[in-house]
């Protein structure tokens, strides 16, 4: 299968030195290339800025901001098998990129802020992406309920949830514990382990999901040859 993988967080520029950012590391999504990889898949990594290598036999793409993020997923989807949004994707980024250095002034400063697109959100809707779609949740409460939501809002097969409250796992760790949701009801834990048990986990729901999708539609075009027999 052919892979499409974000990873890391955004990083919206305010001024030429500075920028608004979130404390992914990107483990979790390299970790799912290389067990794409090691899978025998083929994978291409959208990637925001990070301090690991990609893994070799990766089509990196980097980027900065959401924005590039959300061009170069939609100039990569339509290649792609199955979709894993795992990057942090900083939700706004400010109005206006200040041209110099914002200097101080006063006591406070305020920026306004404007939302960044949805690029999970994006893949059916925008972009028209037929495959597997893996979305992942951050969250600090509720979290069955935000995961199931989120799963329906953005249709996605696959939904990873994460709780984003504990310091041992998840942010800049190499552990995490997750549970995934799918699209059928049923849900599934994945109790504490390295990134990588749980990207393999990962990809091999992802395998069994598009064999049940290729099952379906097979069994769709029997029906359709016996009815083209006249039988
Ligand atoms: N995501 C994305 N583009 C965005 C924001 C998020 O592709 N602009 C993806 C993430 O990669 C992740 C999923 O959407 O797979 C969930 O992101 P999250 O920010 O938790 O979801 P939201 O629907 O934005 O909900 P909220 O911020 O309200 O929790």
């Amino acid at each position: 299968m052919r892979f499409l993988i974000t990873a890391g967080p955004t990083r919206e520029p305010i001024d030429p030195v500075r920028y608004l950012s979130n404390r992914s590391s990107g483990k979790m999504g390299y970790a799912l290339a290389v067990a794409a990889l090691a899978r025998g898949h083929e994978v291409t990594l959208v990637s925001g800025p990070v301090a690991i290598p990609a893994p070799e036999g990766t089509k990196l793409v980097r980027v900065e901001t959401a924005r590039e993020m959300h061009d170069a997923v939609a100039g990569e989807i339509g290649e792609a098998d199955a979709a894993i949004f795992c990057a942090a994707v900083a939700d706004y980024r400010v109005a206006e990129i200040a041209g110099e250095k914002i200097k101080k002034t006063g006591e406070t400063l305020t920026l306004t802020l404007v939302r960044n697109p949805d690029i999970l959100g994006s893949a059916r809707s925008a972009f028209g992406f037929r495959g597997i779609l893996v979305g992942f949740a951050a969250e600090t409460e509720d979290l069955e309920r935000h995961a199931l939501d989120k799963l329906r809002r953005k249709g996605c097969d696959l939904l990873v949830a994460n709780d984003v409250s504990r310091t041992d796992i998840a942010f800049d760790c190499d552990e995490n514990e997750v549970a995934v949701f799918f699209r059928d009801g049923r849900h599934m834990a994945l109790p504490r382990a390295p990134k990588g048990e749980i990207a393999s986990a990962i990809v091999r729901e992802v395998e069994k999901c598009a064999s049940a999708v290729a099952g379906l539609s097979e069994a769709g075009s029997d029906v359709e040859t016996t009815l083209d027999r006249g039988q």
